[in-house]
């Protein structure tokens, strides 16, 4: 993988570019306003209409962002969030502290505090962050990772673009993750390319086109439809 850099994005959040391959780890319309809008409100939102304990696997730890907001909706909404997130090339601390999610969502010395235990926490062992907030990430790529039976009601699908990384957006996978989700499950992605569109389609996934952050027409919601009449 690439190496990266610090780049602040238009809504003033901090998110890494890629050198050389004009590729970011979110919008650069706003980093926390497409994670808000993409991951939050089309995604965990609706999950927690439903239930209140809630399972979810994320496809690229990255920053952070995505488990920090969750976090924080956990927190707020009083929901328990179990989260999985895997990460096959993870961030040095140099950028991480350079990171400006703390300062720019006004956070509390605590929740800055859980926010860095989320990165200085070891790979492969779950931990307690607050009452509402366990959390677990593994060092491993995705194409290797043995996915568990039906244990998720919320994936992150958050790959990097499927040009630059055609391998990961396969119905292979995706078959793979639908057997990992629980019935009526959410996945949630950015993309709302035909070829991914299709992927998802021919793994079983049913499709809502839903209106993007700012910058982006479209995302995509799958959902894992199960008619429990049959
Ligand atoms: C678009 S970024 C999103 C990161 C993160 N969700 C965030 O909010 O910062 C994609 C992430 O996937 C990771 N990644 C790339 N290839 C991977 C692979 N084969 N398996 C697991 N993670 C991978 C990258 O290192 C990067 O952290």
């Amino acid at each position: 993988m690439n190496k990266r850099k610090i780049r602040i994005t238009e809504d003033g959040s901090t998110t890494l570019e890629l050198i050389g391959k004009d590729e970011n780890f979110h919008s650069t319309h706003g980093a926390i306003q497409e994670s808000e809008h993409i991951f939050i409100k089309n995604g965990l939102l609706k999950k927690a209409q439903e239930r209140k304990e809630i399972s979810i696997f994320e496809m690229g730890f990255g920053t952070g962002l995505n488990a920090l907001l969750s976090g924080l909706f956990a927190i707020k909404n009083d929901i328990q969030l179990n989260y999985f997130s895997i990460e096959a090339y993870p961030i040095e601390l140099e950028l991480i502290e350079m990171l400006n999610f703390s300062e720019r969502l006004e956070l509390s010395i605590e929740l800055e505090r859980q926010f860095n235990a989320l990165h200085l926490s070891n790979w492969h062992q779950r931990i307690e962050i607050n009452p509402n907030f366990s959390f677990e990430k593994r060092k491993i790529k995705l194409e290797d990772f043995k996915f568990p039976k039906e244990a998720f009601d919320l994936v992150y699908f958050d790959a990097f673009n499927p040009d630059l990384q055609p391998e990961l957006w396969t119905e292979e996978i995706f078959r793979k993750i639908y057997q990992a989700m629980k019935p009526q499950g959410i996945l949630m992605t950015y993309s709302a390319k035909g070829k991914v569109k299709r992927a998802l389609k021919a793994a079983g996934f049913s499709l809502n086109a839903l209106p993007g952050p700012p910058g982006k027409r479209e995302i995509t919601q799958a959902i894992k439809l199960v008619d429990f009449k049959t």
